[in-house]
């Protein structure tokens, strides 16, 4: 039996309740404790308190010392890319220079330039490629990571990359609809080839699927071919909706019963309302909308009209290379007018919820996963408050310290 104290913290925060996902007015409802305890053993939280209130145990405890430091539960990431290789600088700077994202991904560029690197790294690659990425995530305080596969695009490396997720301690979701690659005369073409050869061995390896859908990668009726063939398959359902136009994908995921809806920066007013009172969560990217000059996505809106919420970084090499949840959470309060509290709850509890895990991840009590993010900063909404601040102090993942600082 092994046994982790966390004492004499300055605050320990967590969202309260133990429902999923938190919706409206329930995502502010949080729960602070002042000088403050967290008990850990075999893995799970025993104990949560106020230090006056710990009693003496018995038998072998590690301790560590949280003077001066908050306690969050650990960071969850519900939406990465983080299986590429290579990097897009090039394309950075000349998009810093006016081209825009839409032309270099016509022109060849963006995600294709991507799956050229991804496919020539071979699966060792990919395997180290995903161990640094989340080595960066954990410095970030991520302390549960979902990555997508989706740079592949053949049978092979999209398989390699579902398995350097899954062998990173990912929680690995098939965007086997991402791009049509260049094999392929139009994307029904490519996805008779994928839901053929694909999808049977990826439904092994993923718990979830994703489709772009968006002028110039999928439309509404191959997402839904797509998403459908995949449900068969006993995935849950994600879509890239509403990044750049309107296609129709808040529909599509109320429609099909799709765990979430990601980006929405191009969302109307009634598909908002129709989001809200579905039980799909938004899952708002506040940093890519930010890289590449979009609205910020209206997650104020789909807030006050009752919904639910996730942030997440979007961490990819074209429109979001970007790993910190506690940047983005900066984003969600000063760019798309969350409270601290909401933001909170939009990257722990609700972003488990999103990755099928909310009954024992994303909070700070007893009986859930001990995962835990502490950071360096004697209040917690310094998480959203020190804009790319080196804040993290360390990360707890199921009870054991994996990274300090
Ligand atoms: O979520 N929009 C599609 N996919 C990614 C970007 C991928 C890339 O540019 O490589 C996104 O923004
Ligand atoms: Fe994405």
């Amino acid at each position: 039996m092994s046994a982790l104290l966390v004492r004499d913290l300055a605050q320990l925060v967590s969202p309260l309740g133990r429902e999923a996902p938190l919706r409206g007015a329930a995502l502010r409802e949080i729960e602070v404790i002042e000088d403050a305890y967290l008990l850990v053993e075999d893995g799970r939280i025993l104990d949560v308190g106020r230090m006056s209130r710990l009693r003496g145990r018995r038998g072998e405890i590690e301790e560590l010392d949280g003077s001066g430091l908050s306690a969050l539960p650990g960071l969850v990431d519900c939406h990465t890319h983080a299986c590429f290789a290579g990097d897009r600088v090039d394309e950075f700077a000349l998009r810093a220079a006016g081209a825009s994202y839409e032309e270099l991904h016509a022109a060849g560029g963006g995600i294709l330039a991507t799956v050229r690197a991804t496919r020539a790294a071979g699966e060792a690659g990919l395997r180290e490629a995903v161990l640094k990425h989340r080595g960066w995530m954990l410095r970030a305080g991520t302390a549960v990571f979902e990555a997508k596969s989706g740079y592949g695009l053949d049978r092979e490396t999209e398989l390699a990359s579902l398995r350097a997720i899954r062998d990173a301690g990912g929680i690995p979701t098939w965007l086997g609809a991402h791009s049509v690659p260049p094999e392929f005369d139009d994307a029904d073409e490519y996805l008779d080839f994928a839901l053929a050869e694909v999808l049977p061995a990826a439904a092994e390896l993923a718990e979830a699927a994703d489709v772009f859908v968006e002028r110039g990668a999928f439309d509404v009726v191959q997402a839904r071919r797509y998403l459908v063939a995949c449900r068969e398959r006993g995935l849950a359902l994600r879509l890239h909706g509403d990044q750049f136009t309107e296609q129709g994908a808040v529909p599509l995921a109320v429609d099909t019963g799709a765990r979430s809806v990601d980006h929405l920066e191009a969302t109307s007013q009634d598909a908002i309302r129709a989001l809200a009172r579905s039980s799909v969560v938004g899952v708002v990217l506040p940093a890519s909308a930010l890289v590449l000059g979009r609205p910020m996505p209206p997650a104020r809106a789909l807030v006050d009209a009752g919904g639910a919420i996730a942030i997440a970084t979007d961490f990819n090499p074209g429109s979001s290379f970007c790993e910190s949840l506690p940047l983005v959470c900066a984003l969600g309060v000063v760019q798309l007018g969350l409270t601290p509290a909401e933001a909170l709850a939009a990257c722990t509890v609700n972003a488990a919820h999103v990755l099928q895990r909310a009954d024992r991840v994303g909070r700070l009590a007893a009986g859930y996963e001990a995962n835990c993010t502490l950071l360096s900063a004697p209040d917690w909404r310094y998480l959203a408050y020190h804009l790319g601040g080196d804040i993290v102090e360390g990360v707890v993942v199921r009870g054991e310290v994996v990274w300090r600082r």
